[in-house]
């Protein structure tokens, strides 16, 4: 097997070589339509409406790949080899656009205008109250409806190392106020890092609050339950939530109870513990108040069946670590199965429904202000 998989890998570098000179072949499934710029381009099929779809694949030297489209500017796969050499996709998601389309998921979605959650779908600015999507429970969560997710994004720029997506989000949209031009940048490093860079600058004062969903499994996507992988959050403090998720102000703190991941600890070790918070979330789906600002490394995720290990760095003051508590029996790429538990999402951003309390930093961006944020998921062996 280990055989096999050593030949495809080789025979996938000539044709990427070969995809350099050339334009279009096809590799398995895969149709490669060119190479832009060092990066392979594929089509990634056609949606529903009719609009054909790509998934732009980023290489490094050290044999990683990260393969993102347009589609919902979507991260698809990052394949990471493992302690053995062979190569492993670490985040859950589809084969196609189909599958993204169909998916209620967020797999590998960037989630706008604001993630998580805004308590009764509704906020006031400037002396206004707009009214958004009541989409989860009374509250609006992930945009409330007209995903980003779902939409197509403009491909800015293509270069040998990164691709920027770009959105025209207007005025109204989704409910919130202001035209806004929102960039995301997925870039490769030799370093083994994913960076996703945002960078948006409203018309008019308005919300930013963007988020990779990514659901990551380091023992590779279809393998099973992640609660036996080791995770770490720098925090010393989680926000309290309600029944519905939203938080009611209060910053806890960590130490004693089953939100305390500062020393890495299995998921799974407290998960069912008799703890408020875990039953009102259905296992871990909360909001970590990180420790210290600006960039810096703010969890990690380990799995000993691969060795693989990953650091989450960010310069946003929350995180919410979600594991997959909501994921049914949901098919997947290459015919994968996944269930609830087989994968954990590390969400950065603002606190969940900041905008209705003063002591939590963001999301109000200001008309002409920048909004600029970079988190970075970073692989080892
Ligand atoms: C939320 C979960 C939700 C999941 C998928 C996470 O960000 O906190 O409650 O089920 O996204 O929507």
């Amino acid at each position: 097997m280990g055989m096999i998989f050593r030949k495809i890998v080789s025979r996938w570098d000539e044709l990427w070589e070969d995809s350099k000179k050339t334009c279009v072949w096809s590799f398995y499934n895969i149709k490669i339509k060119e190479a832009r710029n060092g990066i392979m381009v594929s089509s990634f099929g056609v949606t529903s409406k009719g609009v054909e779809t790509s998934l732009y694949t980023l290489k490094n030297q050290n044999g990683m790949v990260a393969a993102v489209s347009d589609f919902g500017a979507t991260l698809v796969q990052i394949q990471v080899p493992d302690k053995d050499g062979k190569v492993q996709d670490v985040v859950l998601g589809y084969d196609d656009v189909k599958g993204y389309e169909a998916g209620t998921l967020y797999f590998g979605a960037t989630v706008g205008r604001v993630a998580n959650r805004i308590g009764k779908a509704s906020f006031e600015l400037n002396g206004k109250t707009y009214q958004l999507t009541q989409n989860d429970n009374q509250n609006s969560l992930h945009g409330g409806r007209d995903y980003y997710n779902y939409r197509m994004w403009e491909t800015e720029e293509v270069d040998d190392n990164h691709v920027t997506f770009l959105l025209h989000s207007e005025d109204g949209d989704q409910g919130y106020p202001g035209n806004v031009d929102i960039r995301v940048t997925y870039t490769l490093t030799e370093e083994n890092e994913v960076k996703i860079h945002y960078v948006a600058v409203p018309e008019e004062d308005t919300l930013l609050n963007l988020t990779n969903h990514s659901y990551f499994n380091l023992s590779g996507n279809g393998s099973g339950t992640v609660l036996d992988q080791e995770v770490m959050i720098c925090a010393d403090a989680y926000t309290r939530a309600d029944a519905e998720s939203i938080p009611t102000g209060e910053i806890v703190p960590v130490e004693g109870t089953p939100m305390d991941f500062r020393q890495m600890k299995p998921i799974g070790k407290e998960i069912e513990a008799d703890y408020e918070a875990l039953h009102l979330g259905g296992g871990y789906d909360h909001n970590w108040v990180l420790n210290g600002i600006g960039t810096r490394k703010v969890a990690a995720m380990h799995s000993e069946a691969t060795g693989i290990t990953m650091e989450v760095y960010t310069d946003l003051p929350g995180m919410q670590l979600y594991t997959g508590n909501f994921i049914v029996r949901e098919t997947g790429k290459n015919g994968a199965i996944y269930e609830k538990r087989h994968a954990a999402c590390f969400e950065t951003q603002y606190f969940p429904d900041a905008v209705h309390k003063d002591h939590f930093q963001g999301p109000v961006v200001r008309a002409g202000e920048t909004y600029d944020t970079t988190t970075t998921y970073k692989f080892f062996v």
